[in-house]
């Protein structure tokens, strides 16, 4: 079984990449950002819970988003892998989830950053809020702010893996399918 967390800033191609690892090495694949939104969706009390937040851009409080992952962790231990798109996004949330591992007998085998200059993000998820009906990416100001929050809060997850020597960063311009071969030559090395 093979844990990769895809990392990196709003609009870097998280969610883009994650599908393609998913169809390619046949493993599964959680967005935390996802679930939330399908609560809110369904209109569950934890996703009235959290709304306020997503579509503020601010993080959502660490005990729910790592209670999501343990529950997670729990249905997903017999898969192939697990990508993990877009949690941890802070230091608490990252020692909770090798905790949460260990007591399945798992661990992170790399984090993968996918690196995109910043006017790049911003015109991509500008480029997307116009049909992908996301309160977050409606306007430029909460777009800047997401980036506001992943540089104060979210970046320095990044040192945590890198002190495990577990840490990789990509280069995540240019094509969908360029970006993904770099990935699976780091993924490929691995396995
Ligand atoms: P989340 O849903 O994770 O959003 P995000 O991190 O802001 O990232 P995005 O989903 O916007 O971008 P992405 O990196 O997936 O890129 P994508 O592939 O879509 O989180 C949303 C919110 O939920 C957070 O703000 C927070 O409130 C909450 N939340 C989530 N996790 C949390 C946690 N752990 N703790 C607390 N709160 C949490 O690509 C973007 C666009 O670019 C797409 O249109 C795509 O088609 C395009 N694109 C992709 N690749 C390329 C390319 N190579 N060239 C050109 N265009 C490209
Ligand atoms: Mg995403």
């Amino acid at each position: 079984m093979i844990n990769i967390v895809l990392f990196g800033a709003p609009g870097c191609g998280k969610g883009t990449q994650a599908q393609r690892l998913k169809a390619h090495y046949g493993i599964d694949h959680v967005s935390t950002g996802e679930v939330i939104r399908d609560e809110i969706r369904r209109g569950t009390a934890l996703g009235r819970s959290m709304e306020e937040y997503i579509k503020a851009g601010r993080l959502a409080p660490d005990e729910i988003v790592i209670d999501m992952i343990a529950n997670y962790v729990a249905e997903h231990k017999e898969a192939r892998g697990n990508i993990f798109d877009g949690f941890p996004r802070t230091t608490a949330q990252a020692e909770a989830f090798d905790r949460i591992l260990e007591k399945h007998g798992l661990k992170v085998d790399a984090m993968i950053d996918i690196h995109v200059p910043e006017e790049e993000l911003v015109r991509r998820i500008l480029l997307r809020g116009k049909d992908s009906g996301r309160a977050d990416d409606a306007s430029e100001e909460v777009i800047r702010g997401r980036l506001d929050v992943y540089h104060a809060q979210t970046a320095v997850v990044a040192d945590y893996y890198a002190a495990q020597d577990k840490y990789a960063s990509v280069d995540g311009t240019g094509t969908m399918e360029e970006v993904f071969d770099r990935i699976a030559a780091l993924v490929d090395r691995l396995a």
